[in-house]
């Protein structure tokens, strides 16, 4: 199947945000995703013409921050998450950044899973991090 990941733009913000309203019960607004492209690096996935996911994250002093992945349901298991996140790891690492980090709910087993399988490991907790359902967030890391 024909697929690209570039980055997101303005035009993108409509479908981002119809994914991200059906998977987070905090979704970032659009002005946030605004910030994301004006400040920082964020990227689609697009499969066939199609909007499937999209990933965002900051450089944070020497380390990057992965702030948000999504893949829509019925892309689910395809490897499409696992892409997004090795093609983020090698766009940050050309900067000669070598360290990621981010936060994910206790809960979310499916994206922990993805984590660990991408080598990511748990180094922490941040208690009750996050609200609607108030829940801690674990901790990961990776250096490649
Ligand atoms: C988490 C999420 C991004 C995974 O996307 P995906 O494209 O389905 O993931 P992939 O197909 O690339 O999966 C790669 C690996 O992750 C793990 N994984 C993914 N989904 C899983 C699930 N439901 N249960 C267990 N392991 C899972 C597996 O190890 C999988 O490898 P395998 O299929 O060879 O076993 C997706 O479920 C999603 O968008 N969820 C809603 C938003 C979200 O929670 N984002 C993460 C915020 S930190």
């Amino acid at each position: 199947m024909n697929y690209e990941i570039r980055r997101m733009t303005i035009e993108d913000i409509p479908v981002v945000m119809e994914l991200e309203k059906e998977f987070f019960s905090e979704p970032w607004s659009v002005n946030m995703f605004l910030e994301e492209i004006i400040n920082h690096e964020s990227f689609v996935l697009v499969l066939e013409k199609e909007l499937i996911g999209y990933i965002c994250g900051w450089e944070f002093s020497n380390e990057y921050r992965i702030t948000n992945l999504c893949i829509s349901k019925k892309y689910h298991r395809q490897g499409w998450a696992e892409k997004l996140v090795r093609f983020i790891i090698a766009e940050i690492e050309k900067k000669n950044i070598y360290d990621f980090f981010l936060e994910v709910r206790k809960s979310n087993l499916p994206a922990i899973k993805l984590y660990e399988k991408l080598k990511f490991i748990q180094v922490g907790i941040r208690k009750l991090y996050y609200e609607n359902p108030e829940e801690d967030a674990v901790i990961m890391k990776y250096k490649s």
